[in-house]
């Protein structure tokens, strides 16, 4: 059994990805009975703070929506202290160690889970520090870390190599928080627990895959960060590519984290690098009523800057189960609609019985609003013989009473509570992940694939319709 009762410390406890995620995920899980009350949490991060700002933090991101979650908070915040650090001092490392004997003498907890939720610049040296000052025999140490994992190939085996020299694969947790999303964690049950979908998930009857992630929000103040990386890095190697796995695998031996990642890996493996050809990118301008600004009037993106904060591309998997198959991945920012959707389309039905057909589609809407529907071909109900394309719909909203989704950041610090690394990615899937988008990635960084420009709010650059097109997605005359 690999659950254990853990001190769980948050390493950059003041910043963004603490407050907005970190907390209200371990709130929620303390509030819904899944964090063990004797559960100590321990902030720690540069900044001098009391007690009180530090709870300031904490609570800045969390909804009380309940008297239940009113009820909840003060213990909850009872449960977590602060303290503040360098990032390089064993001498820090080692007061924060005193403070970890402390809570774990009181609670008996058994293991420790250091959150990073760290810039990657002082990733290596707090992990270092972790490994000098706070890595105990006896106890079982996980170690959260999230994106960006480098920036290409040789830069991700580097950081993988200077992780792995401090840590074991074992102890290592890589968030993808896309692996906690409700409809994400669903594809496997879909897929594999479904005779109806099961045989017919192959080349031989599905034309393509489109996974497509659409914000409306710019940048929005992270145009620093964001400029170094570019939405391919920022969500399409990352999220979509792991939705593909998922859609696209082999069954696994079991539902065992090795079991489920062997299948991954295998699937990325057989992905070649994405053709020159097969991808398509965009940048943001003003909206077409000049209200919100350009990715460039950003004041933190460099002038004249070409980073991409859309793309679309398309995939091809090398097997017996899909070779021929396009996998097209389309992300942008700053577009009309907030919407994550896989849309599996099907070939035409053969035989000349029917004129006007539409394809038939199996839709997963991630999010928002999760669902599932399928497209099908109907007989429109009256007295001809006419046909008229239907869904056969799934919302979760209608099906399920009271539906909660939980937050994928609560589902994925659960299963690093209980050691369960199904749903984080392991570093051979990193490796192949950044095998299939390195060289593109060059290319575009070099300059040498000119982004569209788009206006903000705007389906997205001219070119797109064509793209999907091209590689045979078809859109019904009957929608
Ligand atoms: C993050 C990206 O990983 O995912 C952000 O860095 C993006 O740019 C976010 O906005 C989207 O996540 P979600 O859960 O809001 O769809």
């Amino acid at each position: 059994d690999k659950k254990h009762l853990c001190t769980v410390i948050v390493l950059g406890a003041s910043g963004d990805l603490a407050t907005k995620k970190t907390f209200p995920a371990l709130f929620g899980l303390y509030k819904n009975h899944y964090l063990d009350p004797k559960t100590q949490i321990i902030g720690y991060a540069r900044t001098k703070m009391d007690k009180a700002t530090f709870e300031g933090h904490i609570v800045k991101y969390i909804k009380l929506k309940t008297d239940e979650d009113r009820e909840a908070l003060p213990k909850f915040l009872k449960l977590c202290s602060y303290q503040d650090g360098q990032y390089d001092k064993d001498q820090d490392f080692q007061v924060l160690e005193k403070e970890i004997e402390k809570v774990e003498k009181a609670s008996g907890a058994t293991a420790r889970l250091f959150y990073m939720a760290l810039p990657p610049s002082v990733f290596i040296s707090v992990a270092t520090s972790i490994k000098h000052n706070n890595y105990k025999k006896g106890v079982i140490t996980r170690l959260i870390v999230e994106k960006p994992f480098g920036m290409d190939l040789e830069s991700s085996r580097k950081l993988a190599k200077d992780l792995g020299a401090l840590f074991t694969e074992e102890e290592i947790y890589r968030i993808d928080h896309y692996l906690g999303k409700e409809m994400v964690k669903n594809l496997m049950i879909l897929r594999f627990a479904n005779v109806i979908f099961g045989s017919v998930w192959n080349r031989h009857s599905i034309d393509n895959i489109q996974i497509t992630f659409k914000e409306k929000i710019g940048t929005a103040g992270r145009g620093g960060y964001f400029n170094e990386f570019g939405i391919i890095r920022d969500v399409m190697q990352n999220h979509l590519l792991q939705i593909l796995t998922l859609i696209a695998m082999e069954p696994p031996v079991s539902l065992g984290a090795e079991d489920v990642r062997d299948e991954k890996v295998k699937v990325l493996r057989y992905i070649p690098p994405i053709a020159k050809g097969d991808v398509l990118t965009g940048q943001y301008t003003k909206s077409k009523d000049g209200k919100e600004p350009g990715y460039l009037d950003d004041p933190t993106v460099p002038k004249g800057s070409k980073t991409p904060t859309y793309a679309a591309t398309t995939l091809f998997i090398q097997n017996e189960r899909w070779t021929g198959v396009p996998f097209i991945l389309k992300c942008g920012k700053a577009l009309d609609q907030q919407k994550t959707e896989i849309r599996i389309q099907f070939k035409e039905v053969s035989g000349h019985m029917f004129t006007n057909l539409a394809r038939n589609e199996i839709v997963i809407r991630v999010q928002p609003n999760e669902a599932v529907y399928v497209k099908i071909m109907n007989k429109e109900p009256g007295l001809g013989m006419k046909t008229v394309i239907s869904d056969l719909d799934l919302s979760y909203s209608s099906r399920f009473d009271n539906v909660v989704i939980p937050e994928a950041y609560e589902s994925l610090i659960l299963d690093s509570l209980n050691g369960d690394h199904s749903n984080f990615v392991r570093d051979d899937e990193l490796d192949a992940a950044w095998k299939i988008f390195t060289p593109i990635l060059k290319t575009i960084d070099s300059g040498e694939i000119e982004p569209i420009p788009y206006a903000f709010g705007s389906r997205g650059p001219h070119g797109v319709t064509e793209f999907v097109a091209k590689h045979g997605y078809e859109r019904s005359n009957q929608e």
